[in-house]
C-alpha cells in the first residue's frame, strides 16, 4: 500500500503552525506518522543529549532510552548525518533491537538552526524491506517540515555560565550531569580581551568558568543551580579547594535576561541556609573567552589531575 504523502506532510505542515514546544511537536508528529503509515511497529525521536541519544515521544513498544552515537541504527544517522534506511536490520552490524517484531527500519536526521544534528526520527517496521525510495523521500519532507517547525519553537537547549573554582574539575561535574549537553571552560567577566590563561592567573580579572549548555526539559535551570551549589563553598570570598585568586571565586553569569529570575530566587533560598553572606556573584555575562585547548576536558586527558571536587 503506498502512502500518500502529500496528505501527509500537509498535516504535518498544519499541526507544525500550532504553539508549542519540540515535546508536544515530536509528539504529534509521532501520532500522525502512527496512524498514516502501514506496516509499522515503531514511530518516534531520539534527541541529541550530549554525545549520546535520548529516547523522546514516540508510539510503539516501550524503547531502550539511551543509544550512545557509536552504536544503532540511530547513532549511525547521527555520525554521519545522513538518512539510514535499512532494509534488513538483522544484516547491520550494532542495530539495537527494542523490538524484536522489527525487521526494517528507517532513521532521518533532524538538524537545528546551526545546521548540527539534534534529534532522529526514527521508524520501525515488522516487514523486511519495507520502506522504499519513496518512503524515504516522503519521510525526509516530512522530517524537513519538523525542522523548520523546531527552529520557530522554545529551543531545545539553553546556556549558562557557571565559575566554581578550578574549571577542570567543574567541567567533569557538569559532563557527568543527566541533560547537559555540552561544556566549554573558559574565562568570563573580566577586563582584558581574549585573556591566556597565564594573565587570568595573574589577576586579569576574570573567573575560570564553564559554559554549560542543557536541556531545559530534562534538567531545569533552578535545578542545575542546586546541583552546581553542591560542589562550592558559596561563603568562600576568591576561593575553591585548595585554590586562591580572583579567577577562583564563584559566580552565577547569564546570557538570557529571562533567566536572572530564576537565579535571584535560587541564591536568595541558598543564602537561608547559611550564617555567613554569600559570595556568589549574579551577573550578566559580559564576556567568555574559550580557554585553551589543553584546559579543555582537561580530566579526560588527565584522569589523575588535580580536582577540588570529590567524585565518590
Ligand atoms: N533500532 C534502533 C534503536 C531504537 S528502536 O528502533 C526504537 C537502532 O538500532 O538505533
Amino acid at each position: 500500500m503506498t502512502v500518500d504523502y502529500k496528505l501527509l506532510n500537509g498535516q504535518m505542515e498544519s499541526l507544525a503552525q500550532a504553539e508549542g514546544w519540540y515535546v508536544s511537536l515530536f509528539a504529534n508528529a509521532s501520532a500522525l506518522l502512527w496512524e498514516t503509515l502501514p506496516d509499522i511497529n515503531w514511530a518516534g525521536f531520539y534527541t541529541v543529549d550530549g554525545p549520546d541519544l535520548v529516547l523522546g515521544p514516540f508510539h510503539g513498544k516501550v524503547a531502550c532510552i539511551r543509544i550512545p552515537r557509536e552504536k544503532g541504527v540511530c547513532g549511525a544517522a547521527l555520525r554521519e548525518d545522513r538518512t539510514m534506511l535499512v532494509p534488513d536490520v538483522h544484516a547491520f552490524p550494532g542495530h539495537i533491537a527494542c523490538d524484536s517484531a522489527s525487521r526494517s527500519e528507517i532513521v532521518i536526521p533532524l538538524r537545528d538552526g546551526r545546521g548540527r544534528v539534534a534529534a532522529v526520527l526514527d521508524i520501525d517496521s515488522p516487514v523486511l524491506n519495507r520502506f522504499s525510495e519513496q518512503d524515504r523521500q516522503g519521510l525526509e519532507a516530512f522530517a524537513h517540515i519538523i525542522e523548520k517547525a523546531m527552529k520557530g519553537l522554545a529551543p531545545m537547549e539553553k546556556t549558562i555560565y557557571l565559575a566554581g573554582g578550578c574549571f577542570w574539575g567543574c567541567q567533569k561535574y557538569f559532563d557527568l550531569m543527566d541533560g547537559v549537553i555540552e561544556t566549554e571552560v573558559g574565562y568570563a567577566n573580566g577586563d582584558a580581551e581574549n585573556p591566556t590563561y597565564e594573565q587570568v592567573k595573574h589577576g586579569a580579572g576574570h573567573a575560570e568558568t564553564v559554559r554549560v549548555v542543557y536541556d531545559p526539559a530534562r534538567l531545569p535551570l533552578r535545578e542545575l543551580l542546586e546541583r552546581y551549589f553542591q560542589v562550592i563553598d558559596p561563603t568562600a570570598v576568591n576561593h575553591q579547594g585548595e585554590d586562591f585568586g580572583i579567577q577562583y571565586r564563584t559566580g552565577i553569569y547569564y546570557a538570557d535576561p529571562a533567566d536572572a529570575p530564576t537565579v535571584t530566587a535560587a541564591l536568595n533560598d541558598l543564602s537561608r541556609r547559611y550564617d555567613k553572606s554569600l559570595a556568589v556573584e549574579n551577573q550578566p555575562l559580559q564576556a567568555f573567552y574559550p580557554a585553551e585547548e589543553y584546559h579543555q576536558k582537561y580530566l579526560e586527558k588527565h584522569p589523575g589531575g588535580y580536582c577540588h571536587i570529590h567524585f565518590d
